[in-house]
């Protein structure tokens, strides 16, 4: 693997971040810290979409500039990010002028080439939605599905853009490429909107909508939030259509672009219809994630259930993110929805990450100290079966990750987790303490320590910060690359004194649960 390039969807800055965006943040985080173990050129792209109707209405109730009301609320998007300890590469608003100048270039071209023309149109608005429906999209109240509200009526001379022409090409693509879109289950969907289409409306009359980026050459109209926004992808690595960056060469097509599930007909269909107007390769894979529900609720700003990540964080009186990013990375099965809880959160982050985890470290140092003062000796150090156990572990993750399974890899890691707990719970080395089988006892804390350095490197995507402090007391190198594991990382010689030994997780308190808010 010689690069590898993912993004994020970009979140409109309406609102404040919460728990759903955090999840595909957290997600996409995940699988390019673990495809950084895998190549040193990983990329990952996210950022704030803040154009559009949206933006301008919400940004006129509170009587503030559309750019102030979006800079103040990109910043609450890039605080959150820094609270999960996301370590994106970049971070792109669109409203950079780096990426309004190539986001008109783009429509320049298309209107050139003929792919852009000009029409009259009415048609039914969302602006929830940020685009057209047809009266078949509408529920039995004539509202949109998703938003629950009457699109708005307009009648406009728009630009055009021939999606149509692209239609069969497109059918191809999915078709030919059963592992374009992920879960694969998806792609029926898809392919039925297909069968639908027509061509898109690409501007909104200035009359209407003002917060846009201008048409070149056209005072009266703006372009279309989503093509703006599609087009983040390549804009952000410096896509000029005449010339473009070394950047862009390097990182695209994109390896994985994570969605929502709810934008799945934006990135299969109209974005790949413009990549094919340019001429340009397409992403690899779409990976289309399910919504996180609170308590089994669906999340929205109208219900008032918005959870944010700070006050999870906060409630649970968390210093680092790791326990919060485990839980959601792992809190679905690839595509499917996942729900967030305080008891189940709780609950499951004691399990794994305290009493399995943290705890098989701490007890294993910490006999280490007791039975040898620390000291690992010659002859401590002998291959085991469960070295290979483990290495079959680090492909099975690997595999889990080549198709996006993020749940499913952890799940793995787990299970090694749970087999070295039993096989100390087996071997008992107090006992064999206690017998004085010294050596046999040593081969026992030597063969668990060996096997944690790989649970460390696995472990480390979701939660790095346990996964550093883990390597800290196993003296392992974290940067280690995945195909670079070998099972000698634990080496004769003192390994650890008392004063260094420190738990990697704690439990989180019970009290401080009910206490929230
Ligand atoms: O759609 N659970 O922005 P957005 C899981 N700007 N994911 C959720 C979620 C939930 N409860 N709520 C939202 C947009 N998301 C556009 C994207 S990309 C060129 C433009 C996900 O703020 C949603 O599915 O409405 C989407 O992927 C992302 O958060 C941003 O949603
Ligand atoms: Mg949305």
């Amino acid at each position: 693997m010689d690069k590898f390039y993912t993004t994020t969807a970009i979140d409109y800055v309406n609102g404040a971040p919460h728990i759903g965006h955090a999840y595909e943040k957290i997600l996409t985080d995940v699988i390019y810290r673990h495809f950084s173990q895998r190549t040193d050129n990983a990329y990952m792209l996210t950022g704030t979409d803040e154009h559009g109707i949206k933006i301008q209405k919400t940004s006129a109730e509170i009587g503030i500039s559309p750019k102030e009301f979006c800079d103040m609320n990109a910043q609450k998007f890039i605080d959150a990010w820094k609270l999960l300890d996301i370590n994106y590469s970049q971070f792109i608003r669109t409203t950079d002028e780096q990426h309004t100048k190539a986001v008109q270039k783009i429509f320049k071209k298309l209107l050139e080439k003929g792919d852009i023309y000009k029409n009259s149109y009415t048609g039914l608005y969302c602006s929830g939605c940020e685009a057209f429906l047809s009266e078949k999209d509408l529920d039995e109240d004539g509202c949109c599905p998703n938003h629950k509200k009457k699109p708005e009526v307009v009648s406009e001379e728009n630009y055009f853009f021939k999606l149509t022409k692209y239609k069969d090409k497109i059918i191809k693509h999915i078709k030919e490429n059963p592992d374009f879109i992920v879960p694969s289950f998806r792609a029926n969907e898809v392919l039925n909107q297909l069968e639908n289409i027509e061509d898109i409306s690409v501007s909104r009359a200035k009359t209407n909508v003002n917060w846009g980026i201008d048409v070149l050459d056209d005072e009266s109209q703006v372009i279309y939030v989503w093509i703006d926004a599609l087009s983040n992808y390549i804009t952000a690595l410096g896509y000029d259509t005449e010339n473009p960056s070394e950047k862009f060469k390097k990182y695209w097509p994109a390896d994985v672009q994570v969605i929502g599930k709810d934008i799945l007909k934006f990135h299969s269909i109209y974005w790949l219809a413009l990549l094919m107007a340019l001429d340009l390769p397409l992403p690899k894979h779409i990976l289309a994630h399910g919504w996180i529900t609170i308590d089994e609720t669906k999340m929205s700003k109208s219900l008032g259930n918005a959870v944010s990540p700070k006050s999870v964080m906060e409630s649970f009186n968390m210093t680092e993110p790791d326990a919060f990013r485990y839980y959601m990375a792992t809190s679905a099965p690839c595509g499917k929805d996942g729900n967030y809880s305080d008891d189940d959160f709780k609950e499951k982050v004691n399990a794994h990450l305290a009493n399995s985890m943290g705890n098989l470290l701490n007890r294993t140092l910490s006999m280490l100290v007791k039975y040898f003062d620390g000291e690992i000796k010659a002859e401590f150090i002998k291959e085991n079966e469960l070295f290979d156990k483990a290495k079959r572990t680090i492909e099975e993750v690997k595999h889990h990750f080549d198709y996006y399974e993020v749940a499913e890899a952890a799940q793995k890691i787990v299970e090694l987790v749970d087999i070295l707990n039993k096989y100390v719970t087996d071997n008992a080395p107090w006992t064999l303490a206690k017998e004085e089988k010294m050596t046999e006892c040593g081969q026992v804390l030597y063969t668990v320590l060996e096997c944690m350095c790989i649970v460390v490197s696995l472990i480390y995507p979701y939660c790095p910060t346990i996964a550093k402090n883990m390597a800290k007391q196993l003296k392992y190198d974290i940067n280690t690359k995945l195909d670079n594991i070998k099972l000698s990382n634990i080496k004769e010689g003192k390994l650890i004194s008392k004063e260094e030994i420190f738990p990697v997780f704690l439990r989180l308190d019970s009290e401080l649960a009910t206490n929230k808010k």
